[in-house]
Parts: structure tokens; sequence; C-alpha cells
């Protein structure tokens, strides 16, 4: 299973990316105007810290616009992901580029309908939104698996890309049903490093060699 990052901010992507876990980074609108740079630029320090699939999301609606800003994101590096929103003009907008040989990860999907057109568009990725359908009291895990299902029925290229997680037992969910990827958001990444019992586990370990070597030094 790969990780990737939910965040644009340069500081946490370093940082997991120094720890070796990080196959790839997912920004979106609303993550770049939190960290209030300049958004090409912004992205051009990512693609620099991180080699794999960077995603960029466009902020057209009609097809001409989104290709249109797709293939300028494009530029920026080799290893740029357009994310396309899950709209009848985005649909056409994956696959002109797809065709062109620009990846695309299709974005705001909440239904394995959705994922299923996706997939039949060429996506590269494709993105369900489990925290968002989990606060509006769906299923998240059910819809997730049916539409591994779907993929793996077929045999789709698209790659799911588990998102809007929640928790550290979402991951574990996208995980066990053999989810290609989960975007991570930092916090979320800290928790699944963290277990009480490692820290205490850590310091009796400690402790004890410490009076081993006391004991060792009277004798
Ligand atoms: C990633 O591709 C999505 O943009 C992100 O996971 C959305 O997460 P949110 O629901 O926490 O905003």
């Amino acid at each position: 299973m790969k990780f990737f990052i939910d965040t644009a901010n340069i500081d946490q992507i370093r940082e997991m990316q120094e720890l070796g876990i990080i196959d790839g980074v997912t920004t979106n609108p609303s993550l770049l105007s939190k960290e209030g740079a300049e958004p090409i630029e912004q992205l051009e320090k990512i693609c620099e810290i991180v080699d794999g699939p960077i995603s960029a999301e466009v902020v057209g609606l009609t097809t001409e616009e989104m290709v249109k800003e797709a293939r300028d994101l494009s530029k920026i590096a080799p290893n740029i992901v357009i994310k396309i929103p899950m709209t009848k003009d985005g649909i056409k907008a994956v696959k002109i580029l797809e065709k062109e040989g620009i990846k695309t990860n299709v974005t705001l999907v909440f239904s394995q309908n959705q994922v299923l057109i996706a997939a039949k568009a060429g996506a590269s990725y494709i993105s369900p939104f489990i925290g968002r359908l989990m606060d509006n009291g769906q299923n998240e895990i059910d819809m997730l698996r049916e539409s591994m299902e779907i993929i793996n029925a077929y045999g789709f290229k698209s790659e799911i890309i588990v998102a809007s997680i929640r928790n550290a037992r979402h991951v574990i969910e996208a995980a066990r049903i053999g989810s290609h990827i989960a975007t991570i958001p930092f916090a979320v990444l800290e928790k699944m490093f963290k277990h009480p019992r490692t820290d205490e586990g850590l310091d009796a370990f400690l402790k004890d060699w410490e009076k081993l070597q006391d004991k060792l030094k009277n004798q």
C-alpha cells in the first residue's frame, strides 16, 4: 500500500519524506490556500522534495478551462498529476488529458457509480472522500470496499486513493480492503507511529539497563 501525504505544508512533507514513508503528495485549493504562498511556487517546492506523484487541482469548471489549466500545471514537473472534479466536464477533460499522457486524479468522489465512471474514463487515480461521507452519516467503509471490488473485477488501470482520511482507523480499513493508496494528513500519520505502551516499554527497558550498570559498577 502506498502512502501519500495530504498537505501543501513544506515542513510536514519534508519531515515525513525524511522518515522514508511517503510515496506522493495530494494538494487541493483549500490546502494551498492555508499555506498562503503563491501556488505554483509552492507546488514547485513540493516537487523538489518528493519524486512520486504530486496532485495539483484545476479550478476551472468547463472542459476547455480544465484542459488548459492542466496542460499549464503539468509543466511544473514530470510527476505532477492533475486533480479533476467528478463532473461531466471533468470526465471529458480526463479522457483528453490521459490521451495526451497527462495523468489525472478524479476528485470529490462520493459514490460507487462515480468510481465506475471515472475508471471507464481512464483516470490514473480516483479519490473517494471517505471522511466527508462519514460526516454525512454514510457508511464510508462499505463504499470503499465496493469501489475496490469494481476496480478489481474488471482490472481497471485506475488506482484508488483513499482521501479525506479522518483517523488512524481509516488507514487500517483502507489497507484491509486492499486500497492502492491512502492520502493521509500529517496529524494522522503522527498518530500511526505512536502507542503509549511503546513509550512505557522503552522507559522501563532503559531504567532496568541503568540499574544493571549501577550494580556492575558497585561490584
Ligand atoms: C485529497 O485528495 C482531498 O483533497 C482531501 O483528502 C480532502 O480532505 P478533507 O475532507 O479533510 O478536506
